[in-house]
């Protein structure tokens, strides 16, 4: 419960000042992308239709992605243990699971 309340508290202060909280969780060493999402990432980006993401073209990039998980974006929590490996492997996860632009792919099913 303490520890709850204290999540709640961060959270809050975060929507107030418009700053990203921060998220400790470390992935095990050599976890995919696809572990570090659903141990990480799941509970609030949720996949509809085979995809999970829906980011613009010109931020749909491993270096953007990265640095939108290591730094945060407002309620978007950053990530600081995620780093190296596991950090190029969840960034080319949600990359993978980004839907691509209308403009481009007309190959997809
Ligand atoms: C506490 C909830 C929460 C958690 C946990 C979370 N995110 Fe997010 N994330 C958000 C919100 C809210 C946004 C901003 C709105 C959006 O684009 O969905 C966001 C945005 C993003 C974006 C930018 C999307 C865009 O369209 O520009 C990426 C990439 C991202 N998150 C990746 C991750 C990854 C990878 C993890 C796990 C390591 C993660 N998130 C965990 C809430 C969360």
């Amino acid at each position: 419960m303490k520890h709850l309340t204290m999540l709640s508290t961060a959270t809050i202060i975060a929507v107030i000042t418009g700053c990203s909280v921060s998220n400790d969780f470390t992935p095990v060493a050599g976890n995919s992308g696809e572990e570090i999402f659903s141990n990480a990432c799941i509970d609030c980006h949720t996949p509809e239709g085979g995809y999970i993401y829906d980011i613009s073209p010109d931020r749909a990039n491993l270096e953007t992605i990265a640095t939108i998980i290591s730094k945060g974006e407002m309620v978007m929590p950053a990530f600081p243990n995620i780093q190296g490996a596991e950090l190029t492997a969840i960034s080319e996860f949600v990359l993978a699971k980004n839907k691509p632009a209308a403009t481009e792919d007309s190959t997809s099913e």
